[in-house]
């Protein structure tokens, strides 16, 4: 599925957070956004999941509009969207169950997830019993064991220490390696933006598209192109 942000603005009462932002992803292209915090990240992933109007523009699911949520666009939260009161096992179950994969497959599917994501041995625990990090990857777990054709991630890796969060950009471009899907995900980590995704979208401070940069060697092993990195920092500091 491609997305299209077209001319969007997003207003919170009277303050304007997104303005006239305007951006095509690609059927299976992987974009980052980064910018400064409060510039609307979180807004713009909540907007392209359906869970909150835009004031003016549109958002467009491979040519049709976006109104509300569906499960083919799964959004991982950047604070938590577990449910509290389900185990770690039936969080990861949901999107499966939603589609009615029975209760062994199901159960199977999101063991084997659980293993991909570290978390062997705390299928039954509760979300609040696990840390920050533990729960960004159940969510990560979640997201790829309903196999979505669009995932948005608000800041998916932001709570792992450094070996965890490389351990997890593998697994999402080895799981992406198989069965393609079209990625938006927020990060502040330049590195994490060049070695993950195709393109780099910047936005200023006052929600506007400032740049974006081209990836030349995403998710090959190795540093970012030195001129690629001082492009998306520039541009973060102008912003
Ligand atoms: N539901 C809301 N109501 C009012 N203001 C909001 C709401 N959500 C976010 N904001 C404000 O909008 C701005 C952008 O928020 P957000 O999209 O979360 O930014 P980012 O993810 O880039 O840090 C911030 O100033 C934030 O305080
Ligand atoms: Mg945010």
């Amino acid at each position: 599925m491609s997305l299209r942000i077209e001319n969007v603005s997003v207003h919170y009462g009277p303050r304007a957070v997104l303005s006239g932002l305007h951006l095509d992803v690609a059927e299976h292209e992987i974009l980052a956004v980064t910018g400064p915090s409060g510039c609307g990240k979180s807004t713009l992933l909540r907007a392209l999941a359906g869970l909150l109007p835009v004031s003016s523009g549109r958002i467009l699911s491979s040519d049709v509009p976006v109104r509300s949520a569906s499960a083919e666009r799964a959004l991982v939260f950047q604070d938590d969207g577990l449910l509290p009161w389900r185990s770690v096992r039936r969080n990861v179950e949901l999107p499966l169950a939603i589609r009615r994969v029975p209760r062994a497959r199901r159960r199977a599917e999101a063991e084997s997830w659980l293993t991909q994501v570290g978390l062997t041995g705390y299928e039954d625990h509760l979300p609040r019993e696990l840390s920050g990090g533990m729960r960004q990857r159940v969510q990560l777990a979640r997201t790829l064991a309903g196999s979505p054709r669009v995932i948005l991630a608000d800041e998916p890796f932001g709570a792992l220490d450094a070996q965890t969060r490389t351990a997890m950009q593998r697994l999402l471009v080895e799981v992406w390696g198989r069965r393609p899907s079209t990625v938006v995900f927020v990060t502040h980590d330049v590195d994490e933006a060049l070695y993950l995704a195709d393109r780099v979208a910047v936005l200023t401070r006052d929600g506007r598209l400032a740049k974006i940069v081209e990836s030349s060697r995403p998710r090959t092993a190795g540093p970012a192109v030195e001129a690629e990195r001082t492009e998306v920092l520039d541009g973060l500091v102008a912003a």
